[in-house]
């Protein structure tokens, strides 16, 4: 869908290229997230895409066609932009700025006005704020309007500036995830753009990491990346938790569980020692039909056997959805080396400590 081919950029005046000599394909419905250091030429890459900037060398092409082929507004009617530091225009109302690229289309009244209730809801923005400013907004709102501006016009094509730089790290996250869920739904072409890693991993169908002077260190899945670094640089980008981060993009439903600790209720003491030792645990989980009703410590089961020991409930209920890096939280601030994972009130399986290790090794 996107495609640039040795796509550089020399500023007048300046030496060295802003960028050099990029290539980069993003497929349609995929979201790439452009990386690196500040100064690294990524605001200059996407303002290159939308004709922003005008590219010294290279080519741009998107849908199969140049950028250059139609007139410069038909190619900015196709993009949604979303700038860095939001950029929204101060004097315009939320309700103003939403409808900005629909009122120069020519869009009627009604229209626009339905379209930027649709938006409202879709990036969940409280419609209340329609009619304050900007700089009525906190960070993390005027973020959703900027994106709920860039998706106006429903184009195909995202190109998203740090659109979450501006807010605290909770914030950040809640907006993520609302940016993951709502790829879902529209399937757009996304051009993202940040200087944190973690935001990358967890955007990206395929993340450039890019150095200094605009150079495409490495392009590939996060996963494939967080594996196999292509140099110094991109390892040392990524950081020292690599192993770590890869762990957070794998789920657990690619493991193979292990049954873990359970003794059926009617379960004699003998046998609950005996499972716990097998799985190097002081406890074991106590099983009624197919239900766990939680855990007891091996200590605490009476003499009578575990049908009348107090059980625990699990403080923590993985998924098959979890990632293995949730599996090693658990597994660390429960202090045993097993966490268990469920699907409703029945246990599927415990990860082990060992069979996340393995998994890092792979
Ligand atoms: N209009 C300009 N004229 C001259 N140099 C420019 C211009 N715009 C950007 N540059 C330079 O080009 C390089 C890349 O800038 P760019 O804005 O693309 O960086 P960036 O990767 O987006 O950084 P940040 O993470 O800080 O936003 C920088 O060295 C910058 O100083
Ligand atoms: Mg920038």
């Amino acid at each position: 869908m996107i495609d640039l081919r040795d796509l550089t950029k020399t500023f007048p005046g300046n030496a060295d290229p802003a960028v050099d000599r990029l290539n980069l394909h993003i497929d349609r419905g995929e979201v790439a997230v452009l990386v690196g250091p500040s100064g690294c030429g990524k605001t200059t890459t996407l303002k290159m895409i939308n004709r922003l900037i005008e590219p010294t060398a290279g080519t741009i092409e998107i849908g199969g066609r140049s950028v250059e082929a139609a007139p410069v507004h038909e190619l900015r009617r196709s993009i949604g932009y979303v700038i860095q530091q939001v950029g929204l225009f101060p004097h315009r109302t939320i309700r103003q700025n939403i409808g900005t690229v629909p009122g120069l289309l020519g869009w009627d009244k009604t229209r626009i006005a339905d379209r930027v209730d649709e938006l409202t809801e879709l990036v969940a923005l409280d419609p209340d704020m329609l009619d304050r400013y900007p700089a009525e907004l906190s960070g993390g709102q005027r973020q959703r309007v900027g994106v709920a501006r860039a998706l106006a016009a429903d184009p195909p094509v995202l190109l998203m500036d740090e659109p979450f730089g501006a807010v605290d790290p909770i914030v950040r996250a809640h907006l993520q995830d609302e940016l993951l869920a709502l790829q879902q739904r529209l399937q757009k072409t996304i051009a993202l753009v940040t200087h944190d890693i973690d935001e990358a991993i967890k955007l990206g169908d395929r993340v450039a990491i890019l150095s200094e002077g605009g150079h495409l260190e490495q392009y590939g899945p996060p996963g494939e990346i967080l594996r196999d670094p292509a140099n110094a640089f991109v390892a040392d980008f990524l950081g020292t938790d690599r192993g770590i981060k890869r762990l957070s993009l794998i789920p657990i439903s690619d493991l193979d569980l292990e049954a873990g600790p359970v003794v059926e209720r009617s379960a004699s003491r003998a046998r609950a020692v005996a499972t716990a030792r097998e799985y190097g645990t002081d406890w074991v989980a106590v099983r009624d039909g197919s239900a766990v009703d939680g855990w007891v410590r091996v200590d605490d089961v009476p003499t009578d056997g575990v049908t009348h020991a107090p059980t625990e409930a699990f403080q923590t209920r993985l998924t098959p959805e979890s990632s293995l890096k949730e599996a090693l939280d658990a597994i660390v601030s429960s202090h045993t080396s097993v966490a268990g994972v469920f699907d409703g009130p029945v246990m599927l399986g415990v990860v082990t400590a060992d069979a996340v290790s393995r998994e890092i090794l792979r």
